[in-house]
């Protein structure tokens, strides 16, 4: 939080029963006009995760997109990278509407104060883990994002949502694209494989902590999010697991007829060394405090991001002053 923040107390304009009232009639929240103190604290958080995992996406994916095999693939990564900024600057915008400082949250922010999943904290090193993060990671945003669009109470994100949603579509497209071309060489599947087996079990984390253990239950009391964390997870396993069957890819997970649900197949969640990208399975399961410990730690690439992004602001600044 910024010091120039305005005080959720100063601006939400109605009473946390007020605002319970307003929904149960199945009415949209437009603004501040329609917020209470708690559902503005839980919009502003629900906001700035999906602004930041948005922002820090560009500087990943164009890291990777150096490795690309011809122009035009380099010209279809960065119009995804593009895409993303977008999406980002639609998030910071709302953010700056309830009363955050945008200029200090983008651009003055430390950067182990970014709220974005731990998988963007591992570099992608190559062009095949570049398309495999927009067949995983675009997949996580697209089923995040889509339950946003279906089930948001607040009106201007819910709107929004229908252009992030579309070119999102755009973005896992790509992946799937080139992932069936290249496992159909065994050279370019195995690539695939190894960048799956890390890949995968990152992505799972990507939907938090399990329902049993889950702490932001107003975000769904407030409609922030229609589904759970682990109905989010079933979700995006949905669509994951059937296609990486289809190319011929193992992930660690299957389809169980009986419960008519996605099953983990290995210790989860798990120890993972960052260094060489490895899941330590053999060690099993750790807690969620672990998981919790090593995504607070931060990890190799989330300084550089973030330095990335603010680069251009810090030089205007002093460039200024000077
Ligand atoms: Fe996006
Ligand atoms: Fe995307």
């Amino acid at each position: 939080m910024s010091p120039r923040d305005f005080p959720v107390e100063e601006l939400a304009q109605r009473t946390e029963d007020e605002v319970r009232e307003h929904l149960s009639k199945a009415k949209l929240v437009e603004g501040l006009q329609h917020m209470s103190p708690e559902y503005l604290k839980g919009i502003r958080r629900i906001l700035t995760v999906s602004a930041d995992t948005e922002l820090v996406s560009a500087p990943s994916y164009l890291r990777a997109a150096r490795h690309a095999p011809a122009l035009n693939n380099f010209g279809s990564a960065m119009s995804i990278v593009q895409d993303e900024l977008a999406h980002a600057h639609i998030a910071y915008r709302l953010l700056h509407d309830c009363g955050v400082d945008m200029e200090w949250l983008m651009y003055e922010r430390p950067a182990a104060e970014f709220k974005y999943p731990y998988a963007f904290d591992v570099p992608l090193n190559s062009w095949v883990e570049l398309v495999c993060a927009n067949a995983l990671y675009d997949q996580a945003g697209y089923v995040l994002l889509s339950d946003v669009h279906a089930s948001s109470t607040f009106g201007p994100w819910k709107r929004a949502l229908k252009k992030v949603d579309k070119e999102e579509t755009f973005h896992l497209r790509h992946g799937r694209t080139w992932l069936k071309k290249l496992c159909a060489d065994p050279g370019g599947k195995a690539e695939v494989q190894a960048a799956v087996d890390w890949m995968f079990i990152l992505t799972l984390e990507w939907f938090g902590l399990p329902d049993a253990q889950k702490r932001h239950t107003i975000q769904l009391e407030y409609g922030f999010k229609g589904k759970t964390n682990d109905e989010l997870r079933q979700d995006w396993m949905g669509y994951v697991v059937p296609f990486m069957e289809e190319i011929g890819i193992d992930v660690p997970a299957h389809r169980d007829e009986e419960s008519e649900s996605w099953v983990i197949d290995c210790p989860f969640p798990a120890r993972f060394d960052p260094e060489k990208r490895e899941w330590d399975l053999a060690a099993g399961a750790v807690s969620w405090d672990d998981v919790l410990e090593r995504w607070r730690a931060r990890g190799e690439m989330n300084r550089e991001y973030v330095a990335t992004l603010q680069q251009g602001y810090r030089a205007m600044h002093a460039a200024a002053v000077a």
